[in-house]
């Protein structure tokens, strides 16, 4: 069984597509399972572990089916600490410089982190033996989404998926996955989108080309602010992009004028860590630096804070990351908006009534 907190912002009951409230998040360097966003596109499908088989096929020397009793017996475990964000996450804010119909208004909690264990996908694709053309490695599981009538899927290059994180999961921060985080076993790709990270992946096949399914051809794409979304169109959307948030105090709050704290999230993405965070309370004229954690894994969020001093009336606060190469956020939502709302990496910024 599975349960989420009474407070969850549910978007949609069905499909079930939920995030915690950003307060729940500050703070913690790893998200109880409770609080971990869900994004769904169908129901979940009804998968018993002792049933459940993985089918490894296409450009392989040796075609593989594997019970999760397999998986357990054969390959070595893994566990890896990996921050999973969704595309669309913040994509509240896009919506509020234009209106983008049909999609979930994703507030900043679309990220949670979590301990993984299971088996590297590598260790599973050294055992089929990717035959020569193979490029790229597609994900597909039962649920499907009635907005395409398609099963879901997706996939990742093959040197993505054999670079040793990547993990066909078992296990969410030391418990059986649950079904709503894709038990009982799903694909995790660390530094990725998390709409690469598959739930309840029942098919790895290795090929020559991206998957064709809807998610990977046609969704999760950035689209130039005129275009329509088609097959193929837009930048395929892979690898994380710098980023971050204020989870607390919330946005639109009241709070007493005098010290107070400000906390929030950054993440660099595959390679690269996040080497300052600034604060400002004046519009970006002027920043104070905040103090920013080391990260729990490669793969995972940097959480910071500072205190700042704030006299009674209505406050802006803005924040802004930079990472190792010195690239930092664009600044405003308008300059990154998009038709189908994705990747809103711009600098967070909330208002309060100080009283
Ligand atoms: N896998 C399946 N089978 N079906 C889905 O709808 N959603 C994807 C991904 N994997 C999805 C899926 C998306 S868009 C995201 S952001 C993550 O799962 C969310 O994982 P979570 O619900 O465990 O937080």
């Amino acid at each position: 069984m599975w349960s989420k907190r009474d407070d969850m912002v549910v978007h949609d009951k069905e499909p079930f597509n939920a995030e915690p409230p950003p307060g729940a998040l500050a703070g913690r360097p790893l998200t109880p399972v409770e609080a971990f966003y869900s994004r769904n596109h169908g129901s979940f499908p009804d998968l018993a572990p002792a049933t459940w088989q993985l089918r490894v096929d296409g450009l392989v020397d040796r075609g593989l089916v594997l019970s999760l009793a397999d998986l357990h017996q054969r390959f070595s475990p893994r566990t890896e600490v990996a921050t999973l964000v969704c595309a669309g996450n913040r994509r509240a804010e896009l919506m509020a410089v234009r209106d983008i119909p049909g999609q979930v208004p994703w507030g900043p909690a679309t990220i949670s982190t979590a301990e993984w264990t299971g088996v590297s996908l590598a260790d599973v694709l050294a055992a089929a033996g990717p035959a020569p053309g193979a490029a790229h490695v597609a994900f597909l599981a039962p649920d499907i989404s009635p907005a395409v009538d398609q099963p879901y899927g997706s996939s990742i290059p093959l040197t993505k998926a054999c670079s040793g994180e990547v993990l066909l999961a078992w296990e969410m921060n030391g418990e059986p996955l649950p079904p709503v985080h894709g038990g009982p076993v799903r694909v995790v790709v660390p530094g990725y989108i998390g709409a690469r990270s598959v739930k309840w992946v029942q098919q790895v096949t290795v090929q020559a080309e991206p998957s064709d399914n809807y998610f990977q051809a046609e969704d999760y794409r950035l689209l130039p602010p005129d275009a329509e979304p088609a097959p193929g169109r837009g930048i395929s959307l892979g690898p994380l992009v710098l980023t971050s948030a204020i989870l607390s105090p919330d946005d639109g709050s009241r709070v007493a004028a005098g010290p107070t704290e400000v906390a929030g999230y950054a993440l660099a993405g595959e390679g690269r860590s996040i080497a300052r965070v600034d604060v400002s309370l004046d519009g970006g004229r002027t920043w104070v630096q905040a103090a920013v954690e080391d990260p729990p894994s490669p793969w995972a969020w940097q959480l910071w804070r500072t205190t700042v001093v704030l006299p009674a009336g209505p406050a802006e606060i803005t924040a802004r990351a930079w990472d190792d190469t010195g690239a930092t956020q664009p600044d405003s939502p308008a300059s990154v908006w998009n038709p189908s709302g994705y990747d809103n990496t711009s600098r967070p910024c909330i208002r309060l009534d100080v009283r």
